[in-house]
């Protein structure tokens, strides 16, 4: 299989992560780990891919941080930023850019963006009561609201949403109504905004959804839920001191609202990545060539703005912009059974688990365990076992074995094995793992990688079987032919694994795919050199342990970690 065939390149975001925190679990299993394999497997078959990220950094939880830590925005996000990159690094994301959308280059992307709509009169003007803070001279955000919740009488309900009875909330229904930062009392002030009136763009995202049966039945279904009632204006502007300004006369301290700027930052990061290649107009192919398939992954709650908004706004534009042809969202991350909680730091977060331990054994959990159509757990003791008896069993000592007994008894040259010497044995072994092979690539074109993992699995499994049945540690003292040419059958099964794995645990693969002697590179087309027969012959690495054992003190102490922090 390969891309449908419209399609000469693939444009993969990934949700821009917000810069007020750390990535964790839940982040990497929804919008992240899955696009990273993805992107790996159309890299390493030698499709033209490009994949875009960077972290949002405007909106009202990043301003609340950096008051509450006494610094500014901007050293929040950029410390958040740089903090976010390197983990990102460290877990072997493999962005080709990776941005942030407070860069000159978003403001200008986004600015151009609005006034292109706004010029052609598409924006529509509301004015409004919002609350006004008359000790510090601004309109507030919800969030800076509090007050009591006219539902179940509790001081401190937020205003957009009561903690206590569950409530979501308007600011002006909460009684006695003040400022969070200083206690002070608030009063509702006329403001005027900008708006996206997205139902005059319905009959288009209708039909836009309706040609694309292929979608997730989780992204169809909110889509159809959304098209029962005629959509809602959205806000683009707010009134706020951090945020891209208005490039309007008149509007002094009004910024993009962030989600009308933040789904804009995938251009903007794309010029980005353009401009760093000498060729700033390069971004242009990725954007607005017909020829190109947009890929949007994201978690189960951004798929509004991905499947409805940003579609809107990219249909909306004088130039001819290309929409999303997928939007695989994923649903949640669960920990240990219980809901990932940030405010609660009930989570596992990604630089404290890259201090203790590596990347892929992480990586291939949540490969087998993504929440691609229910909510999924993690759990220490299933990382745990699926380290030591898949990782480490299933793939790493059958990898080990061969290696180590090629190195020992054939001079680390690639026994000779042929055609003619073929039992019913070796070619069932050959075509079992040929047929996994062939799975796992349909499952990764539909976004299907828990069951492409399953097939990898599969072949792994089978790889063991051959390995066990025709038992060259025997025949190695009745018949050194016979127990070459089967080494030789399984270094041809181990580079059909070493392409399966390679896209979830990259690090391991790149040692497995030198090792195995081979001239291209992984990420640059390997895959056509990986489905061909390495040659008798052929001088090989020396390997080493590929996927170390976990102990139980080390997993309970995480365990440990965790039921501490609920019992708080
Ligand atoms: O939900 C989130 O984490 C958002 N920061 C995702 C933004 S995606 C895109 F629109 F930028
Ligand atoms: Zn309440």
């Amino acid at each position: 299989m390969s891309t449908p065939k419209k399609f000469q390149r693939t444009l993969v975001t990934s949700a821009l992560p917000y810069a007020n925190g750390e990535i964790h679990l839940g982040h990497l299993a929804g919008a992240y780990l899955p696009a990273d394999i993805f992107v790996r497997f159309l890299r390493m078959q030698g499709r033209d891919v490009l994949y875009i990220c960077g972290s949002d950094e405007y909106g009202v939880p990043i301003t609340l941080t950096a008051e509450k830590e006494g610094i500014s925005p901007k050293e929040l996000v950029d410390r958040n930023y740089a903090s976010i990159k390197k983990s990102f690094e460290g877990f072997g994301m493999s962005f080709d850019n990776f941005s942030q959308t407070s860069r000159e280059i978003h403001t200008e992307t986004s600015q151009s963006f609005f006034m292109d709509l706004h010029d052609q009169g598409l924006l529509k003007q509301k004015t409004t009561e919002q609350f006004f803070s008359p000790s510090q001279n601004r309109f507030l955000a919800d969030r800076y609201i509090e007050g009591t919740c006219p539902k179940c009488d509790t001081a401190g309900a937020r205003g957009d949403q009561c903690e206590k009875c569950g409530s979501s909330l308007d600011p002006t229904e909460l009684i006695d109504p003040h400022n969070v930062l200083d206690n002070s009392p608030l009063e509702l002030r006329e403001t005027t905004h900008w708006f996206l009136p997205l139902a005059e763009w319905q009959p288009r995202l209708e039909k836009y959804s309706a040609d694309h049966p292929e979608w997730k039945e989780n992204v169809r279904n909110y889509c159809g839920s959304w098209f029962k009632d005629t959509l809602a204006d959205r806000a683009a502007t707010r009134d706020l001191g951090w945020g891209v300004p208005v490039p309007l006369p008149d509007h002094e301290g009004k910024v993009f609202y962030v989600w009308f700027e933040a789904p804009i930052g995938y251009i903007s990061s794309t010029r980005e990545w353009a401009a760093d290649q000498g060729d700033p107009e390069a971004w242009r192919k990725w954007w607005q060539d017909p020829d190109t398939r947009l890929v949007h992954f994201i978690g189960k709650d951004n798929i509004f703005f991905h499947a409805l908004m940003f579609p809107a706004m990219l249909m909306a534009h004088t130039e001819d912009y290309i929409v999303a042809d997928n939007v695989p969202a994923n649903e949640f991350l669960n920990l240990e059974g219980q809901k990932l909680s940030t405010s609660r730091n009930f989570a596992v977060w990604l630089p404290e688990y890259l201090e203790k331990f590596s990347a892929d054994p992480l990586r291939y959990t949540l490969a087998r365990n993504l929440p691609e159509t229910r909510d999924m757990n993690f759990t220490w003791e299933g990382f745990l076992a699926r380290n030591n008896n898949e990782l480490g069993n299933n793939f790493g000592n059958l990898i080990n074995r061969v290696f180590t007994f090629i190195h020992k008894y054939f001079e680390g040259r690639v026994p000779e094995w042929s055609e003619a010497m073929m039992t019913d044995l070796d070619r069932q072994a050959l075509a079992d793992v040929q047929a996994d092979l062939e799975k796992y690539s349909a499952h990764m074109e539909k976004f299907e990688i828990k069951a492409a993992m399953e097939a990898c699995f599969h072949a792994g499994q089978a790889g063991n079987r051959y390995f066990d049945e025709s038992a060259p540690f025997k025949t190695r003292k009745t018949d050194l032919v016979r127990c070459g040419h089967s080494l030789g059958v399984i270094v041809q099964i181990l580079r059909m694994l070493c392409l399966m794995l390679a896209p979830v645990v990259p690090f391991g693969m790149e040692k497995v795919w030198s090792w195995l002697g081979a001239e291209t590179s992984l990420w640059q087309g390997g895959w056509d050199e990986g489905v061909k027969d390495i040659p008798a012959g052929r001088q090989l690495g020396k390997q080493e342990i590929l996927f170390p054992r976990f102990e139980e003190e080390q997993i309970q102490a995480e365990i440990d970690r965790l039921k501490g922090l609920l019992a708080e």
